[in-house]
């Protein structure tokens, strides 16, 4: 028989954060973004798939008049992010004068949240703020950081509750390790 390699498959491993856990953080963000922004509109732009799940429960935790939106920019092909973001044609919407908050699942490079930023700057926005749900604990190629976080995490790929490898394992509850099998 001849040796074959098996490819590696990624697969959830160890819950890093459970679903009880994010609940409470969210509810505590939720309280500090209201507390900010009293009296205000903001727009929450939401950085999707990732923050499919954060941004609508966050929202839900928010007591305040907002509007949303979506975008969509992919920086990542497996487990390493090229850095290039596409989609930014969705940008057209009136950004002049708006103060956006940014909403996205993790802050890993920084390279896909520094580059829509600046773009929104360019675009007019009066005040771009960050919320990160996760933010990951590791030398940023750009100098970014969120305003608010939900939780800083090691340096290891996670999955769940939006998160995504290669597209799978955003529907799982709790935020999960991702293991070589
Ligand atoms: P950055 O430009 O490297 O900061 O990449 C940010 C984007 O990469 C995030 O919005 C996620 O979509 C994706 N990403 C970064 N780290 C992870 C991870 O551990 N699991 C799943 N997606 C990730
Ligand atoms: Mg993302």
């Amino acid at each position: 028989m001849p040796t074959t390699t098996t490819p590696t498959t990624i697969t959830p491993g160890r819950i890093l954060i459970s679903q009880e856990s994010i609940q409470a953080r969210v509810r505590e963000l939720g309280v500090a973004v209201t507390k900010y922004y009293r009296g205000e509109r903001p727009l929450f732009l939401g950085v999707m798939n990732g923050a499919l799940f954060f941004l609508t429960d966050l929202l839900r935790e928010v007591d305040l008049e907002t509007e949303i939106s979506c975008i969509r920019l992919a920086s990542y092909a497996g487990m390493a992010s090229t850095g290039e973001i596409r989609g930014l044609e969705a940008l057209g919407e009136s950004f002049a004068g708006r103060r956006i908050l940014v909403v996205d699942d993790i802050l890993d490079t920084g390279l896909t949240l520094a580059k829509l930023v600046r773009q929104l700057h360019q675009l007019g926005a009066e005040e771009v703020k960050i919320c990160v749900l996760l933010q990951k604990q590791r030398n940023r190629e750009l100098p970014i950081e969120a305003d608010w976080i939900g939780f800083k995490i090691a340096d290891e790929f996670v999955v769940g509750y939006g998160l995504d490898y290669n597209g799978r394992y955003r529907g799982l509850k709790h935020i999960q390790v991702a293991e070589e099998v």
